[in-house]
């Protein structure tokens, strides 16, 4: 499933935190934390159409609407209204962003089938800024996609 600024999904479409998605997430934030990095199993996981509403609008209000669309989908434009994708934090509540554990991730999350859905330097491609805690479900390809050093949008458009 892709779901970018091309590609949206009905506001009525509302199917929870994918079960599969969710054991694999809990699996490698155990993996992270037996490792000492600095990961919470806290994180924002499923957001429903109206929810993704409301955090848009709240930062269109406070960084214009040209800002917000680099780093926040509209409503009916985000990934995590698939229930596929995470959102990771720190210890202290932030988003994932310290290095370490960042490249942990670009190195493992597909072990456990996630990729890193918004690399550095993709931005014309992915629509956002680099967004180092945000990974997304795929499953045993992710493996594929990681070693492509592809963008989800590039490795689906292969011929
Ligand atoms: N931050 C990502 C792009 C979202 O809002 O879904
Ligand atoms: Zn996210």
């Amino acid at each position: 499933m892709l779901v970018n600024k091309e590609h949206g999904l009905a506001p009525s479409y509302a199917p929870g935190e994918d079960p599969i998605a969710k054991e694999a997430l809990l699996a490698l934030l155990s993996q992270m934390q037996n490792e000492g990095l600095n990961v919470s199993d806290r994180y924002s996981g499923f957001r429903s159409y109206e929810y993704q509403s409301e955090l848009y609008a709240n930062y269109v209000a406070q960084y214009g609407q040209k800002e917000a669309d680099r780093f926040s989908a509209r409503p009916g434009f985000s990934e995590h209204q698939t229930g596929l994708a995470f959102d990771l934090m720190h210890e202290d509540g932030t988003l994932l962003t310290n290095p370490l554990e960042a490249s942990w991730l670009e190195e493992h999350a597909a072990e456990y089938g996630f990729i890193v859905r918004y690399p550095e330097g993709k931005e014309e491609i992915t629509g956002y800024m680099a967004e180092p805690w945000h990974i997304r479900y795929i499953g045993e390809e992710a493996i594929q996609i990681r070693d492509s050093g592809l963008t989800l949008e590039e490795y689906i458009n292969l011929p």
